[in-house]
């Protein structure tokens, strides 16, 4: 078990919630709750609370991300955000590929794979999201899709950045509806994950990348989910919207 080379990683999946003076105030609540947390802590905020979030948490050890990423540098791409245009407001993570994305806005693994590749050569750290959905996992596809995913979302890049990306696994089934997967089937999926990165990168690069479980995580299941030895940490939806909630998981973190 190799649990003590990487870092844990709590990062907050805002969704599209919180005007930006209930942002302020969720944000001065995590503040000492997030205190004296040993994991990493980040809180990844609609476009328009960035900013604010990034002024708000400076001096603290709150990081900051950013819910997507365009893959362009710039141009003519009509409502959407570059790399360059969140890092130099400060922004240090971006969620890549999240199932919400790709099932409502036909975010596919290659959009995927070209908003990794742009996130990284900027300097962010991408948390690139996998899952399966509830009829692939009926009919027994679950690693076949979740391989294909980590594929294809990972293609050409080097193991050099691949060490500085996180891998969510969030089974679509378990996302926003209370269904929690089991903490086997969690790891089960989270150390096929790393086996999958060992045959791509070697088993030591696979060893020292962070692997998140997200899928209501909330206080009640977040410990023994956080104990498993391949899930490094968790992405959060719902229970990183309430200070309290949030604050428990982060010390289930540092125990687990
Ligand atoms: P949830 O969302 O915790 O509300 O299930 C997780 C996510 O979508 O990242």
């Amino acid at each position: 078990m190799n649990k003590e080379l990487r870092k844990a990683v709590i990062a907050g999946n805002w969704k599209m919630n919180k005007t930006r003076p209930e942002a302020k105030t969720l944000i001065e609540e995590l503040k000492p709750v997030a205190e004296k947390a040993t994991c990493e802590v980040v809180i990844c905020v609609p476009y328009t609370n960035l900013e604010t979030a990034v002024e708000l948490t400076k001096g603290t050890n709150i990081k900051v991300g950013a819910e997507n990423v365009h893959f362009e540098k710039s141009g003519a791409f009509t409502g959407e955000i570059s790399a360059d245009m969140l890092t130099e407001i400060g922004v240090e993570y971006v969620i890549i590929g999240h199932s919400e994305r790709r099932q409502y806005y036909g975010e596919t693994d290659e959009t995927v794979n070209k908003r990794t590749k742009a996130a990284l050569a900027a300097g962010l750290k991408p948390i690139v999201c996998v899952g399966e959905l509830l009829w692939e996992r009926e009919c027994n596809i679950t690693e076949e899709v979740i391989a294909r995913q980590i594929k294809l979302d990972l293609y050409d890049v080097s193991a050099e950045d691949v060490q500085k990306t996180i891998i969510a696994y969030e089974p679509v089934w378990a996302i926003g509806t209370g269904k929690t997967a089991t903490s086997e089937q969690a790891e089960e999926v989270c150390g096929f994950i790393r086996e999958t990165l060992a045959k791509l990168y070697g088993k030591e690069v696979a060893d020292s990348v962070t692997i998140q479980y997200g899928g209501s995580m909330n206080p009640k299941n977040a410990a023994e989910l956080l104990a498993q030895p391949d899930v490094d940490g968790g992405l959060i939806g719902g229970a990183s919207l309430k200070a309290a909630d949030f604050g428990v998981l982060l010390d289930a973190a540092t125990n687990g």
